[in-house]
C-alpha cells in the first residue's frame, strides 16, 4: 500500500496505557543490495550473520538477510525482480529503514487497540509457522512510508521468524561492543511534528518526555524543532524532528528532499565503552561528523569531571554532554548510504537519560560544513 503522506491517520482522544511493548524486535531496512549491505553491517559495524530469506527459502521475488549484534538486531532487503513494492520505495526514497517492528505480548490486541484509535492498517494479524513454533504479526503505518509491526514470538524457539534460514557466515565479525537500540529519530515535514507526536500518544500510548524549538537548536543558518517521544517502560524513544525556518536550507530539509518525505533520520545504538567503539569503527573504515577542535578546549568547563581522558575524546571526535542526572558521550557517523539521508549515533550513557542537547550547536554546524560540500546548504 502506497500512504500518501498528505493523509494522516484520524486520532482518537483519551489513550491509556494499553500498549504494553517489550522492546525494539528488529529494524528492516529496504536496500537495493541486501547482499552487500548485510557484509556491510557485519565488516564495518560488527554485526554477526543470523538468518536468510530468498529464492533457497522458497520466496519468489526477495531476498533477506539477518544481522544481530547482542539485541539489535537489522534485517535488509532487497527486490528479485522489477516492479514490487520494495522496489518503488528504493526508488523513491533510496536505501532506508522501512520497518520498526515492537516486541510484543499479543500482536492481535496490540494491533486491534491500534486500530480503535485511528492507526491505519499495514497488515492485519498474521500467523506464520515452521517446525520451531509460531509466531503472529501485524503492523501499522507511522510517518512517511515508516512501518511499526507487532511481532508476537511468545510461541516460537526458532532463529528468527519462520520463513527463514540459518545464515552461517565465515565472515568473522568479532562484536564490537554494540548493545541495544537506543532511539531512533523520525524527520517529519514541517507543521507535521505535533500530529505525529499525538499519533504517538494516543495511538501507541507514548508520553513526551522532553521537547526543543528552534531557540535550543538553531545555528547562524538552520533550525529544528524536536519532541521525544518514549513508550510507557521507556525502552522504545522516538524523537520527532521538523524543519524550522531558517536563512539557509536545514538539514531536516536536506533529509526530507533527498529522502522524498519523511522517515527515519538515524538509529542511535549503544555500547558501554564508547572509546573502543569508535576506535573499531574508525579502524573498519566508518567516517563520523567530527567537530572543531576549541569544543573539546570547552569541554571541561561544561561538563565538569568525568571517567574519560577528554584528549582521548577529541582525537575519536566523540561529544559530551551532561544533565541532572550524569552524563553521556555520543558520536555520530556520516550518512551510511549514497543519499545524504540515514546516519548513525553511537552512544554511551553515564546516568544521563536526555539526548545531548548541549551538543547540538556544534553538530549542526558539523553537519551545515557538509552540506555545504554537497552544495546542499
Ligand atoms: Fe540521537
Amino acid at each position: 500500500m502506497q500512504l500518501s503522506t498528505n493523509v494522516l491517520p484520524k486520532i482518537h482522544k483519551n489513550a491509556g496505557d494499553f500498549m504494553p511493548l517489550l522492546g525494539t524486535d528488529y529494524i528492516e531496512l529496504y536496500v537495493s543490495n541486501a547482499k552487500q549491505a548485510a557484509f556491510y553491517y557485519q565488516s564495518a559495524m560488527g554485526f554477526e550473520a543470523l538468518a536468510f530469506g530468498g529464492l533457497e527459502t522458497g520466496w519468489k521475488d526477495k531476498e533477506s538477510y539477518v544481522v544481530r549484534q547482542d539485541k539489535i538486531t537489522l534485517v535488509l532487503t532487497s527486490p528479485l525482480h522489477s516492479g514490487t513494492e520494495i522496489g518503488k520505495h528504493i526508488d523513491k526514497h533510496g536505501d532506508g529503514v522501512k520497518v520498526i517492528a515492537f516486541w510484543v505480548a499479543d500482536a492481535t490486541a496490540a494491533y486491534e487497540a491500534a486500530m480503535q484509535r485511528g492507526a491505519i492498517s499495514y497488515l492485519a494479524p498474521t500467523k506464520l509457522s515452521n517446525e520451531h513454533g509460531e509466531v503472529v504479526e501485524s503492523g501499522i503505518y507511522t510517518y512517511g512510508e515508516v512501518v511499526h509491526k507487532f511481532i508476537e514470538r511468545k510461541n516460537f524457539t526458532g532463529l528468527f521468524l519462520p520463513g527463514f534460514l540459518e545464515w552461517n557466515s565465515t565472515f568473522e565479525s568479532p562484536s564490537i561492543g554494540l548493545k541495544y537500540v537506543d532511539h531512533m529519530v523520525g524527520n517529519v515535514e514541517l507543521g507535521k511534528m505535533n500530529h505525529w507526536v499525538a499519533f504517538y500518544e494516543n495511538v501507541l500510548g507514548f508520553t513526551q518526555i522532553l521537547s526543543f524549538d528552534d531557540k535550543d537548536i538553531s545555528t547562524e543558518y538552520t533550525a529544528l524543532m524536536s519532541k521525544v517521544m518514549s513508550n510507557g517502560n521507556g525502552r522504545i524513544k522516538f524523537p520527532i524532528n521538523e524543519p524550522a525556518k531558517g536563512i539557509k536550507k536545514s538539514q531536516i530539509e536536506e533529509y526530507l528532499d533527498f529522502y522524498e518525505g519523511a522517515g527515519v533520520q538515524h538509529i542511535a545504538v549503544a555500547t558501554d565503552d564508547i572509546i573502543t567503539t569508535v576506535r573499531a569503527l574508525k579502524s573498519r573504515g566508518m567516517q563520523f561528523l567530527m567537530v572543531p577542535h576549541t569544543y573539546y578546549e570547552e569541554l571541561g568547563d561544561r561538563i565538569g569531571e568525568i571517567d574519560e581522558d577528554i584528549t582521548v575524546l577529541g582525537e575519536l571526535g566523540i561529544l559530551a554532554d551532561c544533565d541532572d542526572e550524569g552524563y553521556l558521550l555520543q558520536i555520530f557517523t556520516k550518512p551510511v548510504q549514497s543519499r545524504p539521508t540515514m546516519f548513525f549515533e553511537i552512544i554511551q550513557r553515564k546516568g544521563a537519560q536526555s539526548f545531548g542537547k548541549g551538543n547540538f550547536k556544534a553538530l549542526f554546524e558539523a553537519i551545515e560544513r557538509e552540506q555545504e560540500l554537497r552544495g546542499t546548504l
